[in-house]
């Protein structure tokens, strides 16, 4: 694994629990775990359970003991891990968004086909089993024959503050882009997976705040301290869009870090020709399921505690009614990779479905740009 901080704590948890909770062929053995500091990645080897520490990841994606290659560091280094990843054939996991645009992601695809290896980009809430349950409920038809509506909304509120440090997240050529690429992608991957591909778009994008102090030391993430001297911002602080699926759907979405209170809120809402669907990641064990089919006299939106061990990835869980967390959307899909490294058959969603992401991203952006409708290209 390549990065140690919040994925990498992330990961390392779910590549313990995976083997433990489901019933996989195969056991996990955490070997390696990369980052830049050798004090840093040492201390984090020791807490988070993995055998050696390296500070050169070009030796562990040509280590021969190596199955697995998990990226977890910022956007801009992405594409070089994977690239000679898929030359040494281990199979990859790459955190979102794959590239850091449309190129990269393309030679990222590429690369993977030609070895032949098993990869995954990691839009963990695909598998909250709250949204899989949804995406079952349209697939039976019984959300009707037509989907009208997509809305979602991701939401943080971190960086509202204008004191806020410019850390990676908020610089170009660390992160590709600020909060629709980080936040908005994994809303534009749900859309994917729950209504299908996208058509065309129109967007816009703010940058409220255009300076920021500079970090007070380097490497802080998410609770960095601002230095003294100023620097400048140079991604989207939030974006909205709207848009048009391929099958006449409608997309309304919205990306931003400055909805005061919001800490990481992802809200959907599906409304197609026989009911609507209803999902708040701030209640995630939960599914709101509207029938317009229901006897008029009890008819409403039903609220499905989504625990049962019928409902998706539940089984590995607990008794009906024991809720799960953030940590275990990770773990569910981390699960379904390792059955697919096993099978050596891909499940989704793939460096194509990281590609694909990216199109709908260049759109925006371009949409922004230019103030125009941009027709995205599939
Ligand atoms: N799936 C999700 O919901 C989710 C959530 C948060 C972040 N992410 C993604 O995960 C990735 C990492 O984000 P994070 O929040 O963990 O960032 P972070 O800043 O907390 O950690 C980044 C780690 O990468 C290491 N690193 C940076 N450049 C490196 C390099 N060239 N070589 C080796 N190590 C390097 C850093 O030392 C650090 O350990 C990003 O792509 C981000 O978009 C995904």
């Amino acid at each position: 694994m390549i990065g140690y901080n919040f994925m990498g704590k992330a990961h390392s948890n779910a590549w313990r629990q995976a083997p433990k909770f489901f019933d996989l062929p195969v056991d996990i053995a955490l070997h390696t775990i990369c980052g830049r500091n050798r004090t840093g990645v040492e201390k984090a080897a020791k807490t988070l359970g993995w055998k050696n520490a390296s500070t050169d990841w070009m030796t562990v994606v040509t280590d021969p003991e190596i199955d697995i290659i998990d990226i977890s560091t910022p956007t801009d280094s992405h594409h070089a891990i994977a690239l000679a990843a898929a030359k040494n054939k281990k199979a990859i996991l790459c955190e979102k968004p794959l590239g850091m645009d449309l190129a990269q992601c393309r030679e990222m695809v590429q690369a993977v086909r030609k070895a032949g290896v098993v990869n995954m980009v990691c839009h963990n809430y695909r598998r909250i089993p709250a949204i899989a349950l949804a995406k079952q409920i349209i697939e039976r038809g019984d959300l009707g024959d037509r989907i009208y509506h997509y809305r979602a909304r991701y939401a943080q509120d971190w960086i509202a503050d204008p004191s806020f440090p410019l850390v990676w997240r908020l610089q170009s050529g660390t992160a590709g882009l600020g909060t629709l690429g980080c936040i908005g992608s994994h809303i534009i991957d749900l859309g994917r997976y729950l209504v299908g591909e996208y058509a065309e778009v129109s967007g816009l994008m703010e940058t409220f705040i255009t300076e920021r102090p500079l970090l007070a030391e380097t490497g802080a993430g998410l609770k960095a301290k601002a230095g003294k001297r100023m620097g400048k911002v140079d991604v989207e602080d939030a974006a909205n869009w709207i848009g048009r699926f391929k099958n006449g759907a409608l997309a309304s979405m919205e990306a931003t870090r400055f909805a005061h209170g919001r800490k990481n809120q992802i809200t959907l809402e599906i409304n197609g020709s026989g009911g609507s669907l209803v999902f708040d990641f701030e209640d995630m064990n939960r599914l709101k399921y509207y029938r317009a089919s229901d006897p008029e006299e009890t008819r409403g939106f039903r609220d499905i505690l989504v625990t049962e061990s019928s409902h998706p990835s539940m089984q590995a869980w607990w008794p009906p009614g024991h809720i799960i967390g953030y940590e275990h959307t990770f773990t569910n899909t981390f699960a379904d990779f390792i059955q697919a490294v096993v099978a050596g058959q891909s499940v989704q969603p793939t460096f194509e479905d990281g590609y694909a992401n990216e199109k709908m991203l260049s759109a925006i952006v371009q949409s922004a740009k230019t103030r125009k409708w941009v027709k995205v290209k599939n």
